[in-house]
């Protein structure tokens, strides 16, 4: 294999998967991206340009060689907000076609992250097939953003396959980190984060409203749709004199473990940051299903 190793990223947002490789040497040389919110984010803080095309349209000359595929397809068509259309919904034709296309490239790691609905789905089937067909060992498995000490549940699935090392489990202790939630919290007089009382007192009970400073406070999972304030959308604080106030995206990306170098544009609305971070991945996550190859540096 050739060092530095390369990698590209698939449905790469903000770049969760570049981020992490930060602290490796795999070298992100193609993302892909058809949202040019997200590219614009991912080109400022790694230098690289995402291609902004529709994956399904692109064919196997579009894909340089690469050791590594990362990729996080859509979650709607496995999650029940988007009612399990699972194979026929439109959003996972892009992963279809990237199924077609692994028998003709063949990368030497291929890691997928989705929802856990996924896990009994017609695409897992689909893909764990393609998968043994080209002679890939694979291991799956959950991973909750709370297994690394950070006060938040996100639940995921990870699919991590190799044609060439054997794969080991997920080493979570090398990347756990004790952070207490009022440590992520640094924006309370942040007027534009604060909810009206009128719009807490009608949703209250469909709202989960979090006081930082109990013990083992922690806050549940944010989805893109956070910044309408509906239910099970994202945890809301619940501030001493009585204020509600959303967490900020700067503040949620410090969850997922993004590092104090990535930042997000100025000059971006925050219910468009809001929908950005809401399709993440935990970095920490991604460094452990990049340790059942052994490709973790530190
Ligand atoms: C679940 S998010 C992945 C986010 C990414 N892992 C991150 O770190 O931000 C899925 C991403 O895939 C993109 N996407 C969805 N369908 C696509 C398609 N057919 N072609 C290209 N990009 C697509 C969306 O714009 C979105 O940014």
């Amino acid at each position: 294999m050739v060092s530095p190793l390369t990698a590209i990223e698939l449905f790469s947002g903000i770049g969760a998967f570049a981020e992490a490789c930060r602290s490796t040497g795999i070298k992100v040389v193609a993302a892909y991206d058809q949202n040019e919110h997200a590219n614009k984010v991912y080109k400022s803080n790694f230098g690289l340009e995402p291609i902004k095309r529709n994956l399904e349209s692109l064919g196997l000359e579009d894909f340089p060689q690469a050791n590594i595929w990362w990729m996080s397809p859509p979650c709607t068509p496995f999650s029940r907000r988007g009612e399990r259309k699972d194979d026929v919904d439109p959003r996972s034709q892009a992963l279809a076609k990237l199924i077609e296309i692994i028998p003709q490239r063949l990368p030497d790691f291929i890691f997928l992250e989705n929802v856990e609905g996924f896990i009994d789905s017609k695409m897992h089937d689909r893909y764990s097939k393609t998968l043994a067909e080209c002679g890939y060992q694979n291991i799956s498995f959950s991973i909750c953003s709370s297994t690394f000490g950070v006060p938040m549940r996100r639940p995921r699935f990870f699919i991590a396959a190799s044609r060439t090392v054997p794969l080991v489990e997920p080493d979570i202790e090398r990347f756990r980190e004790s952070r207490n939630l009022p440590e992520f919290l640094t924006r309370n007089d942040d007027h534009r984060l604060f909810l009206s009382p009128e719009t807490v007192e009608k949703y209250r009970a469909v709202l989960n409203i979090v006081d930082p400073h109990q013990t083992d406070a922690y806050l549940i999972c944010f989805t893109r749709g956070y910044f309408k304030c509906r239910k099970a959308s994202g945890s809301l604080i619940q501030l001493p004199d009585g204020i509600v106030r959303f967490v900020a995206p700067d503040e949620i990306i410090e969850l997922f473990g993004f590092s104090g170098e990535f930042r997000l544009p100025e000059d971006m609305p925050l219910s468009v940051k809001w929908r950005l971070v809401g399709n993440s991945v935990d970095v920490r996550a991604i460094r452990a299903v990049l340790s059942t190859a052994q490709l973790v540096c530190r």
